[in-house]
């Protein structure tokens, strides 16, 4: 199963959809904020290419394969930061484009982490590294709601950044 190189794909798309956001950010403090997960986001699909790699698993992965493995919240995550992303770059407001992510990683986003977390216990015995890699990328996914919630802070909600 292409479980590595599938989590690399969304990794990629949600890595575009920050790219987006980024250019449109209009102010310095939130697009600072978003670079930060943007780079993150871009190191995790390194990482995901390369457990992909060890694997045998070829990237960019067959969408089947990973709604065979992940099920029906692959290719719905996949679609959303598509669609968000498209929003983005044809003007929707920065502030709307976060609100909407928020609820993304919210749902989505927590359900990724669940998927990568039920991974974890598939690497219990097997292999430790890749176990505390998974969870460092667990870790990585809940803060960047955070910092999301941040950057929305800074700006009041009827204001047009
Ligand atoms: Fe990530």
């Amino acid at each position: 199963m292409a479980i590595f190189s599938c989590l690399a794909l969304i990794e990629h798309e949600t890595a575009l959809l920050y790219e987006a956001m980024v250019k449109n950010a209009g102010d310095r403090n939130i697009e600072l904020l978003l670079n930060v997960i943007l780079q993150e986001t871009k190191g995790h699909e390194e990482i995901f290419k390369h457990l992909a790699r060890l694997s045998d698993q070829t990237y960019p992965p067959a969408v089947l394969d990973c709604e065979t493995a992940f099920g029906k919240v692959f290719t719905d995550s996949v679609e959303l930061t598509r669609n968000l992303k498209e929003s983005a770059q044809n003007g929707m407001p920065p502030l709307e484009a976060m609100k909407r992510l928020v609820d993304y990683e919210g749902s989505v986003g927590e359900e990724y982490v669940a998927l990568v977390g039920s991974r974890l216990s598939a690497f219990d015995e097997e292999d430790a590294t890749i176990k505390k890699i998974l969870l460092y990328i667990a870790r990585d996914e809940e803060r960047h709601k955070e910092i999301l919630k941040q950057a929305i802070a800074l700006g009041p909600a009827d204001k047009k950044l």
